[in-house]
């Protein structure tokens, strides 16, 4: 049997803070309550996605993803201030910003996608901007120019793996299946076999 899965790449953030990010979005929730809001276990930094992907090539995106994450020094991020795309005047994304000091998530993006190009996966057309989806408007809405602190403030993490994950569309939302996790090659945490 040979199909397709709808594939993606992306680093995870940890559920304690995705949690207590619930508490300061809650102004915005009921603010928006038209919103799809993502749960915070569907909550993730997208790094490259590639759609729908030949069975048969699973092996290969792995390989080539495992190659790109061994590259790669694992860095500190940290969560920061509420952005929209394609602007806070006409929303359809409501999203929290990562400040990424140590480029390591821009150099993941890059890596992976440059790498994958080779392997015949077209390359984003717009600039990589690290973030978090956090609801989805059907209908372009004007958020308020005040929107609170969103992540800002909330303690730094640690960028040590990528997770290739399947994406399960119905008609209730997404639901995202982790595939693989591909550790970062120089992470400070030590040696591995
Ligand atoms: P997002 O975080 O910007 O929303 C799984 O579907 C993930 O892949 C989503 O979180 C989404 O990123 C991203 N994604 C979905 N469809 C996409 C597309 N057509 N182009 C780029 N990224 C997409």
């Amino acid at each position: 049997m040979s199909g397709t899965l709808r594939l993606f790449f992306a680093a995870s953030v940890p559920l304690e803070l995705l949690e207590s990010l619930q508490e300061r979005l809650a102004h915005l929730r009921s603010a928006f309550p038209q919103a799809r809001w993502t749960a915070p276990a569907n909550q993730h930094l997208t790094l490259k996605f590639l759609g729908a992907t030949p069975e048969d090539r699973l092996e290969d995106v792995l390989i080539t993803g495992a190659d790109v994450a061994r590259g790669k020094r694992g860095a500190a991020v940290w969560l920061s201030g509420l952005g929209a795309f394609p602007n806070a005047r006409r929303a359809r994304v409501l999203w929290l910003g990562v400040e990424d000091p140590a480029g390591v998530l821009t150099g993941l993006a890059k890596g992976l996608s440059d790498a994958l190009e080779a392997l015949g996966f077209a390359a984003e057309a717009r600039a990589f901007t690290p973030h978090l989806t956090l609801a989805r408007f059907k209908s372009p809405v004007k958020l308020p120019s005040e929107l609170g602190p969103g992540g800002a403030g909330l303690a730094p993490f640690e960028v040590s793996e990528v997770g290739l994950w399947r994406s399960h569309l119905s008609p209730k939302g997404a639901r995202y299946e982790l595939l693989e996790s591909l550790r970062l090659g120089r992470v400070d945490s030590g040696p591995r076999g």
